[in-house]
C-alpha cells in the first residue's frame, strides 16, 4: 500500500530536527547493546523517586474520590478540566498578583500541540493571501518549532549576538535587536525561556522589549515556559514570568514528571485563548483528563511548586555543576571551547569555535568512543542564512548519571584535542 500524499501529508510524515537524529541515535544504541555507551542525548526527563511518589499519591487520592468516574468516564470541556483551570488561576493570581479568570486559561495535550495550534492560527497565509511570519527572535531554539507550521516558509529565525568571556571559556546568546524585525507581516513570536537547547534565559527586560515591539501590531508573543518557574522551576538564575496583553504564557507539565500524560497550559488574553480552544475542539475535542485531575490536586495542595524548587531544580543544577567542573579540568585551556552559561533547562550547550570538522562529524567521532550527544545544527529551525557557528555546537543532556557525565566529558575533551591538533598540524 503506497497512498499518494498531499503536500501537508508529505511534510508531516517527515521527521524534522532532532527527531531525525534520534533515529540514528536509537540505531546506535541498539547496535551497541551490551557495550558501555554514555548516552547524553536524551530530552526525556529522568524519573525522580520523590516526583514519582507525588503522582502516585495524587492518583491514590483521585481513585478514592467520587470524582474518578467524572474524570475518566465522561467527555469534558474543550478548554480543559475545570478544577485544573481553577487551580492554576488561583495559584498564579496569588503568586504573581494577577487577575486571571477561567477564560484566560487553556489546557492542551502537551505544549507541543499548543505551538501547533498557535503557529497555524497566527502564522501562514491570511484570507487575502498575505504571508504572516512566525518569528523566532533568537536562534538556536527548540527544534520542535521546525515541525509545527503547515506553511514552512512562514518560519523565520534571527541570529543572536554573542557575549563571549574568553578567559572563562563561557558565552551567552542575546537577541540582536538591530536585526530582529516584528511588523505587520508578523503572525506570532515564539521563544523558549529557559531555552532548550542552550539553557539561556532571556532577561525580563529582553522579554518586555520583544513584547513591546509586537504590541502595536497585536502580535501574540508565546513565551515557551516548559522549564520556567513556578513549576518545573528549572531556572538556575533569577527570572520572572512576564505577563501582558499580547503575551501567551505557555507551560508544560512534562518536566514535573508527567510527560506521558501530555499536559500543556496556555495563559493569556481571552481572545487568543478562544482561537486556540476552537482549534483544539476541531483537532481532538479535549486533552485526556486523568493527568489534569492529578495535576489539580498537586497544585491545590502546594506540593508541586515545592517539589519543583526543592527536588527538580537542585537535581539538574547539580548535574550542570558536574559537567561544568569536568570540562574545566578536562578541556585544554588553549582550545577555543565555550560553554553556554547554564541558566536553566536540562541541557548544556558547548560551542567549539573554528571546529575543523562539522558538528555531525564530531558527533560520529564521539560515538566511536561511546559517547552520544546531539549535533547542534539541528537546533536552528527557521534560520535561513548560512552561519558557521551552526556547525560548531553540541547539546549535552543533563539526564545522565554523574559518572556518565564525567566520563562523557573527559572523552569529549580528548576527541576535541585530537580534532584541533590534526588541523593545526595540517595547517
Ligand atoms: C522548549 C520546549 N518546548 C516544548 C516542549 C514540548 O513539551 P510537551 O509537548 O511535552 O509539553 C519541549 C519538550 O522537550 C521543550 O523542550
Amino acid at each position: 500500500m503506497n497512498p499518494a500524499l498531499t503536500q501537508i501529508g508529505t511534510q508531516m510524515s517527515n521527521l524534522t530536527g532532532v527527531r531525525a537524529i534520534m533515529k540514528d541515535i536509537n540505531e546506535t544504541l541498539r547496535a551497541g547493546a551490551g557495550q558501555e555507551l554514555n548516552n547524553l542525548s536524551a530530552g526525556n526527563p529522568l524519573i525522580l523517586p520523590e516526583v514519582e511518589q507525588l503522582w502516585r499519591d495524587c492518583t491514590a487520592e483521585l481513585l478514592a474520590s467520587s470524582e474518578y468516574g467524572e474524570v475518566v468516564c465522561r467527555y469534558g470541556s474543550s478548554q480543559g478540566y475545570t478544577p485544573l483551570i481553577e487551580a492554576i488561576a488561583n495559584d498564579f493570581n496569588k503568586r504573581y498578583g494577577l487577575n486571571l479568570s477561567d477564560r484566560n486559561i487553556l489546557i492542551t495535550p502537551g505544549s507541543q500541540s499548543l505551538y501547533f495550534y498557535a503557529a497555524n492560527s497566527f502564522g501562514g497565509y491570511t484570507n487575502s493571501g498575505e504571508l504572516k511570519q512566525i518569528v523566532l527572535p533568537l536562534s538556536p531554539d527548540y527544534t520542535g518549532y521546525g515541525g509545527v507550521c503547515l506553511v514552512p516558509e512562514a518560519l523565520i529565525a534571527y541570529k543572536p549576538t554573542l557575549d563571549i568571556d574568553e578567559t572563562a571559556h563561557r558565552f551567552k546568546y542575546r537577541p540582536d535587536f538591530n536585526q530582529l524585525s516584528i511588523s505587520e507581516n508578523t503572525g506570532c513570536v515564539i521563544f523558549s525561556r529557559p531555552c532548550n537547547p542552550t539553557g539561556n534565559v532571556l532577561s525580563d527586560d529582553e522579554v518586555k522589549k520583544i513584547a513591546a515591539l509586537a504590541a502595536p501590531y497585536d502580535v501574540p508573543v508565546l513565551v515557551d515556559s516548559a522549564y520556567a518557574p513556578p513549576f518545573p522551576a528549572l531556572n538556575f538564575t533569577e527570572m520572572t514570568p512576564v505577563f501582558g496583553n499580547n503575551t501567551l504564557h505557555c507551560m508544560s507539565l512534562s518536566k514535573v514528571g508527567l510527560p506521558g500524560e501530555r499536559i500543556g497550559i496556555a495563559i493569556g488574553d481571552e481572545k487568543m485563548i478562544q482561537v486556540l480552544e476552537s482549534f483544539q475542539t476541531n483537532l481532538c475535542i479535549h486533552p485526556s483528563r486523568y493527568g489534569q485531575a492529578i495535576a489539580a490536586l498537586a497544585i491545590n495542595s502546594g506540593a508541586l511548586p515545592i517539589m519543583a524548587e526543592q527536588v527538580i531544580r537542585p537535581f539538574y543544577q547539580n548535574k550542570f555543576a558536574v559537567l561544568e567542573n569536568t570540562l574545566e579540568t578536562a578541556m585544554s585551556k588553549d582550545l577555543p571551547w565555550f560553554l553556554h552559561r547554564g541558566e536553566g533547562a536540562i541541557f548544556a550547550w558547548l560551542w567549539l569555535q573554528d571546529l575543523p570538522i562539522t558538528d555531525w562529524e564530531f558527533y560520529q567521532q564521539l560515538k566511536q568512543v561511546g559517547v552520544i550527544v546531539v549535533p547542534g545544527s539541528t537546533f536552528f529551525p527557521g534560520l535561513r542564512e548560512e552561519w558557521q557557528h551552526k556547525h560548531q555546537c553540541l547539546r549535552i543532556s543533563l539526564t545522565g548519571s554523574d559518572e556518565e557525565i564525567v566520563t562523557g566529558m573527559q572523552r569529549l575533551a580528548k576527541v576535541a584535542e585530537e580534532v584541533y591538533q590534526k588541523s593545526y598540524k595540517v595547517a
